[in-house]
């Protein structure tokens, strides 16, 4: 059901495993779906064209425009036509150039031109696979909002062996599939998603900060934007590039981040703060350079608002508030009463206690209570992973 009408672009590049595509149009033409293949010059000496436009019984498209008839494949038409752009398999040059947004070819201009999610099935020798340069580019694409299915490992086709075997057509058509009940799950969800610390001014060059890299709160924006909900991410200072099509304001200080969520606060069905917020500001902001003049310095500081606890007051009963809790005593404890006096839905709990989990890292340990006293907790998983296990439990709330 999932599949039926729905309309396929299947980009199929230069590898061995090119031959697999035959196999995946027929089994997405089974199902009912249409779909347009778009190849690189490269896969054609790997599968004939041919065979593939019998399958799909749409005409195989690779350039911009027809040599013989002069005829224009309108980039911009297919990417919108399009619900699903896939490309499998794709080669390791293939996701370079997508990753730096090169388009010298059709496949590439669809791409840039896409709206829908893109599915990416790579496959390639294993060294090539493991090289920092690929693994570089598929960090680049998956942060893009891009969906990766990771390559199976066995027998490649070198003779060496390990990662790298593009999957079984069943497993990308089941791939395909799961894209579509998930990207449905939070259609029509308009969220707001606060990521990254603030900086409070102390005069024109320094300012108190902390050490969040604004990771989890882009994990969760992009996670989203990927099941379908209207994104609108509030971030401070961070590092982190772009994700594409969520709409980003960027902010530095507590009070610009207040302002910021206030302002549309009303209309977001769920909101999540995932950024670590200053608790204390300045109590002035130097006009100059403040001046090591003197042989000790006190600093005022004043309370900032709180963001959430001030949209806790303000939620109605259809809205959902999600905040986050950094403790390191009495962690449950503190989560819990957190939860209750902020008045929210749900409470993300991290403790620190774990090597290579919070601030700065790629992965996450954390622990979710829910406000009717539901407690769950997850081992040590990627920042992505913890945005996916968040969202779940959310989707059950919607
Ligand atoms: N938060 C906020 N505005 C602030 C401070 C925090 O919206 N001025 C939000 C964060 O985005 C996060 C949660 O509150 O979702 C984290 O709260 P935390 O700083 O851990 O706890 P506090 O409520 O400030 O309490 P305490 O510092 O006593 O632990």
């Amino acid at each position: 059901m999932a599949l039926e009408g729905k309309k396929i672009v299947l980009g199929i590049c230069g590898s061995i495993s090119a031959y697999k595509a035959a196999e995946l149009t027929r089994l997405f033409i089974k199902k009912n779906a249409e779909v347009q293949i778009i190849m690189t010059e490269e896969a054609k000496a790997f599968i004939s064209p041919l065979t593939l436009s019998t399958l799909s019984k749409r005409p195989v498209l690779s350039h911009y425009y027809d040599k013989e008839s002069g005829e224009w494949n309108n980039h911009v038409k297919i990417a919108a036509w399009a619900d699903v752009l896939l490309i499998a398999p794709i080669t390791a040059h293939t996701l370079g150039k997508l990753a730096h947004g090169l388009c010298d070819t059709l496949l590439e201009a669809v791409y840039l031109s896409c709206t829908c999610p893109v599915v990416l099935s790579p496959a390639m020798d294993l060294d090539m696979w493991k090289h920092a340069a690929t693994q570089q580019n598929i960090q680049k694409l998956n942060h893009y909002g891009n969906f990766v299915i990771p390559p199976d490992r066995g027998e490649l086709a070198s003779g060496l062996s390990g990662e790298g075997r593009l999957p079984e057509p069943e497993k990308i058509r089941d791939f395909i599939k799961n894209i579509f009940l998930k990207t449905a799950s939070f259609k029509g969800k308009k969220v707001l998603v606060t990521a990254g610390p603030t900086y409070e001014p102390l005069d024109p060059v320094r300012f108190i900060g902390n050490h969040s890299s604004g990771k989890m709160g882009y994990a969760i924006a992009k996670n989203l934007q990927k099941r379908g909900a209207d994104v609108t991410l509030i971030s401070g200072p961070t590092s982190l590039n772009p994700i594409d099509t969520v709409e980003t304001l960027s902010v530095t200080t507590a009070e610009e981040m207040y302002k910021a969520v206030e302002k549309r606060f009303t209309k977001a069905d769920i909101t999540i703060m995932s950024a670590a917020v200053a608790d204390y500001t300045p109590k002035v902001n130097a006009d100059h350079k403040i001046k090591k003049e003197e042989a000790s310095l006190s600093l005022e500081l004043v309370k900032t608002k709180d963001i959430l606890a001030e949209m806790g007051k303000r939620k109605k009963k259809n809205q959902l508030l999600i905040g986050f809790a950094l403790e390191t005593q009495n962690a449950i404890e503190n989560a819990k009463a957190k939860l209750k006096r902020k008045n929210l839905d749900l409470i993300v709990l991290n403790t620190l206690e774990d090597e290579g989990a919070g601030f700065g890292y790629d992965t996450n340990q954390v622990t979710i209570l829910d406000k009717e006293g539901e407690i769950q907790n997850f081992p040590i998983k990627s920042k992505d992973d913890v945005a996916n296990d968040l969202l779940d439990i959310l989707e059950k709330r919607l």
